[in-house]
């Protein structure tokens, strides 16, 4: 092999090591606080509230009521879906309980649990 056709040979390896390096750097960089966006801090505070609700009812509320909120008719639990019950009824049943439902009072404060009803009332 002649001296032009080993520097080119060298060369290009060296090259390629660059861009792979580069490559590789870019991949793996974490992203930076600010090109990072949580899916519910872009989206509407309403979207917000209701990714926050459904978090607590599967927290506390799902063990009985299911995890789709349908209820257990086995079990007498009522389902939460299309609950005719005012908006304040429900807050008043999840604040203080309905034997053998517990009361959450100590456990949510008042705008954590309106916006439990607020996931409840978004399912179908
Ligand atoms: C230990 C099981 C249990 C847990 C946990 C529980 N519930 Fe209940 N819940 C019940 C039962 C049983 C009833 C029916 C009580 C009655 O007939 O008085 C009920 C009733 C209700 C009602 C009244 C519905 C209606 O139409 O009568 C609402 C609203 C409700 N629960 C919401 C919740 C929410 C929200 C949570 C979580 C924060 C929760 N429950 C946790 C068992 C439970």
């Amino acid at each position: 092999m002649t001296l032009a056709a080993r520097a080119f040979l060298l060369s290009t390896f060296a090259g390629l090591f660059v861009v792979g390096a580069a490559f590789l750097v870019a991949k793996f960089e974490a992203p930076s606080p600010n090109s990072y966006k949580r899916p519910s801090a872009s989206a509407s505070p309403q979207t917000a509230d209701i990714i926050a609700g459904g978090k607590y009812y599967q927290l506390s509320c799902a063990r009985c009521h299911a995890a789709d909120a349908h209820g257990n008719d086995k079990a007498n639990v009522p389902s939460l879906v299309n609950d005719n019950m005012s908006d304040g009824d429900m807050i008043a049943v999840i604040e203080d309980g309905s034997s053998p439902m517990p009361a959450f009072k100590s456990q949510y404060n008042p705008q954590q649990t309106k916006i439990i009803v607020k996931y409840l009332r978004s399912l179908k």
